[in-house]
């Protein structure tokens, strides 16, 4: 909703927007409220007037409302770290983005979950105007950190096997997918349930090669040789098992802390298999990356899979602003389908 509010005179005019605020920490559907706000039309030197399109609710966009994030924006704040946007104009002195031009967040904690924003140009990173809405929504966090896990930590082969819990999730399904179209073998983890049929077909037909229970992981029944890479975002007793597939040398990544338990591991693999742990976090590779080319080139692959169908189009609950409580709510309870705003 754009309503020109002051029209006294062309460089004067204000927009009215509307936009989800946290001003406090607490229960993200409780925390959050829908605000209208007035912001100048005109971008300053440097600035960029961005109509955001679409954006979803992950799981660390509730851990920041909670105040157990490590990104803690000035209160009061905006929700939301990630979707994507465009370019309605742009200030003097902007070279990297042009009007029309689709973008995304360049950093942790912009807050997307508003209508239209200015932002300094150095925040928002431009993305391929071609893709559609279902992947440029959700393209700068999830895609991109199973790309990097698979990519930065073990020298993986063809016929390599990696193993994942929460292999359902937004992130595990991009795990299998890059790892079918890369040549490595995935086994997934997942937690049961009355339909675990139909999630076994739907993992296997994003390209599984295993998907197996908690209960069959602890019950260790199943042996998976040559295992490299471990991807944990469970911790507890999942990255106790999961590390245990391990074969020497092997590597367990974790990225995500699900069950809110420390990260288990077994002492005999860590001794004579020689394993090691580590973490990764996305933002701080955006961070640390000293010019664009790596994150372009990583974009530009991402993409073009995306494009030709190789990674599917995720399936989301589409909700207005209006409906944020119904939205965060089921995306505190809910993980089957991610919880999108259309702020179109
Ligand atoms: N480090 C990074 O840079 C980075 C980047 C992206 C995401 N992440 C993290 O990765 C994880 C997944 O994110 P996402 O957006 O892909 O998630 P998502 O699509 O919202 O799915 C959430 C997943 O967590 C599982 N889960 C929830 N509670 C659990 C519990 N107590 N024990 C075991 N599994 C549980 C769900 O399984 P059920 O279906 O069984 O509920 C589902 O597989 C999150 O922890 C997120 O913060 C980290």
């Amino acid at each position: 909703m754009l309503k020109i509010l002051s029209l006294r005179s062309s460089i004067q005019r204000a927009a009215s927007t509307r936009q989800l605020v946290y001003e406090g920490y607490g229960n993200p559907p409780e925390a959050i409220q829908l605000k209208s706000v007035n912001i100048a039309e005109n971008p300053a030197a440097g600035e960029v007037l961005v109509k955001w399109i679409a954006a979803p609710v992950n799981p660390a966009d509730l851990n920041q409302i909670q105040g157990v994030y490590p990104v803690k924006p000035t209160l009061p704040a905006v929700g939301g770290n990630e979707g994507f946007g465009k370019v309605i104009s742009v200030g003097s002195n902007v070279t990297s983005v042009k009007e029309g031009d689709h973008v995304i967040p360049n950093k942790s904690g912009l807050g997307t979950w508003r209508e239209l924003a200015l932002h300094s140009e150095s925040d928002v990173f431009q993305i391929d105007q071609n893709l559609p809405l279902e992947y440029a929504s959700v393209f700068q966090v999830n895609p991109p950190t199973a790309y990097r896990m698979l990519k930065d930590f073990i020298n993986l082969k063809k016929g390599d096997t990696v193993v994942q819990n929460g292999a359902n999730s937004a992130v595990g399904k991009h795990v299998i997918q890059i790892c079918r179209i890369l040549g490595f073998k995935s086994v997934n983890v997942v937690r049961n349930r009355d339909n675990l049929d139909e999630l076994v077909k739907e993992l296997k037909n994003l390209g599984a090669d295993d998907v197996i229970t908690q209960e069959e992981l602890y019950g260790r029944k199943k042996k998976f040789p040559g295992v490299k890479l471990a991807l944990n975002c469970v911790g507890g007793r999942s990255s106790l098992f999961l590390a245990s597939l391990l074969d020497h040398g092997g590597c367990m990544v974790t990225y995500g802390g699900m069950s809110k338990q420390p990260v288990d591991c077994p002492t005999g693999p860590l001794i004579f298999k020689d394993i090691s742990l580590r973490g990764f976090w996305m933002s701080r590779w955006y961070d640390i990356q000293k010019t664009p080319e790596k994150r372009q080139d990583m974009y530009k692959e991402l993409a073009e899979w995306m494009k030709s169908g190789e990674i599917v189009k995720q399936e989301f609950v589409n909700n207005r602003l209006d409906d944020h409580v119904k939205a965060i709510e089921n995306a505190q309870n809910k993980h089957d389908k991610k919880q999108l705003f259309l702020l179109d």
